[in-house]
């Protein structure tokens, strides 16, 4: 972050007051940090706090052009290389995302060619509003990163999603945004996300509880770094990243399928999927009715598609599984890395607080064929795969890495 130039943007929410840790953070690892604060803001927290932080003044009014020979906020919004909203209230997220600019903020905001991350705060049914969550949606449409706020106690009295994210979370992204390496640039990346849904008959299925969350953060963040994505998911509520190319797949032979049409194409293959190992011997063509007895279903195995992988995989692609278990996760881990044919394996022991299935973080340790052991620390999902990305789009990797 050496030189970086952030502009943090602070709104009036409760939170304003954990900008002044997160403008130290940034302050102390050398990046150069310029304030714009909304009147609601400075209700919060004084503008001479965070001056005292980046010892430069804060702007708070458009009109307070105290140097001639530039145009205050035209000037921040070219200078900055980055551009951080935190907290961001409901009400600056719908401005920028109607393009409103009525401050120094949203003015300075429209006018910037910089990347732009938001960290929005607020209340846990302002945040769960449909026309928030639209307005994110808008947003993130048109490249914003947004850092989701976390769960917990919120100052309204209320418990649930809507506490900023902590600051060295929000620094994470920053420096993440900052580095956005174009380091995929030119790579096809191929990511499977989510379950596979078995069917038994037209109306019951045999499936688990992978969201795609993973996968899909791993998509975007490939995206992000340059690369053209392919993604293969399950079924799911998922929102479909934008510049990302879906292909949506409901068993898993449907995903072998998928995978093995692109994979003769792909640089990179990330297999984040969460396939039903075993599908019910045959479906029934009618709902299967029920009787007072039990009832016996036959499964039969699924093929393992990293498997079919390994038998056709080139040696200069790169391939990614991951493992979730429960119990000897270094074992079981290491055990696929060779089985499977694989360049690393990201085991997530899935028991575990912040771990797994539907969450928005992740605590993982990834092992590479090279003798890579990376132990990662519970993070959100999309900083796992900036991660992940960093090992597998690391150095020459690419093309470099040994297949079996
Ligand atoms: O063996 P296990 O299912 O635990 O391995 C998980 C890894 O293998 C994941 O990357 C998953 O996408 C992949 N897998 C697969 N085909 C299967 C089952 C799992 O490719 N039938």
């Amino acid at each position: 972050m050496l030189g970086s130039r952030i502009i943090v943007g602070v709104t009036g929410g409760i939170a304003a007051y954990k900008a002044a840790a997160l403008c130290s953070q940034l302050v102390k690892r050398g990046a150069e940090v310029r304030v714009v604060m909304t009147e609601a803001a400075t209700r919060f927290i004084t503008p001479l706090t965070f001056q005292s932080i980046t010892k430069h003044p804060v702007a708070v009014d458009t009109f307070d052009e105290h140097d001639p020979s530039v145009i205050q906020h035209i000037h921040l919004a070219d200078w900055a290389d980055v551009f951080v909203v935190a907290p961001a209230t409901a009400d600056v997220i719908a401005k920028a995302a109607c393009g409103l600019a009525d401050d120094m903020l949203t003015t300075t905001l429209l006018a910037t060619r910089a990347p732009v991350i938001v960290a929005p705060a607020m209340n846990v049914h302002m945040l769960a509003n449909p026309i928030v969550q639209e307005n994110i949606r808008r947003l993130r449409e048109r490249g914003f990163v947004f850092v989701d706020p976390g769960e917990g106690p919120l100052a309204c009295g209320y418990t649930g999603k809507g506490r900023l994210a902590e600051p060295d979370e929000i620094v994470e992204v920053v420096a993440a945004v900052l580095q956005r390496k174009k380091d995929l640039e030119g790579k096809r990346v191929l990511v499977t996300a989510g379950a596979t849904r078995e069917p038994f008959d037209p109306v019951r299925v045999l499936s688990n509880r992978s969201t795609g969350k993973m996968g899909y953060a791993v998509a975007e963040a490939a995206r992000d770094r340059g690369a053209e994505v392919t993604l293969i998911a399950g079924p799911g509520e998922l929102p479909v990243p934008p510049g990302v190319q879906l292909v949506r797949v409901e068993t898993a032979l449907e995903m072998l399928n998928a995978v093995l049409d692109c994979l003769p194409s792909a640089d990179i293959l990330i297999k984040a999927a969460a396939v039903s190992d075993y599908r019910p011997a045959s479906v029934s063509p009618s709902k299967v009715k029920k009787s007072d007895g039990p009832l016996v279903v036959e499964l039969v195995r699924n093929p393992d598609i990293l498997l079919e992988v390994a038998k056709r995989r080139r040696h200069d692609q790169v391939i990614v599984g991951f493992a979730a278990e429960t119990d000897d996760v270094e074992r079981h881990a290491r055990e696929k890395l060779e089985k499977k044919s694989l360049d690393y394996i990201v085991a997530n022991d899935v028991s575990k607080p912040g771990a797994g299935f539907g969450s928005d973080t992740n605590v993982v340790t990834i092992f590479g064929r090279d003798g890579t052991v990376l132990s990662l620390p519970p993070m959100a999902k999309r900083q796992v795969a900036e991660r992940l990305l960093d090992l597998v789009a690391g150095a020459g990797r690419v093309g470099a890495v040994g297949g079996p």
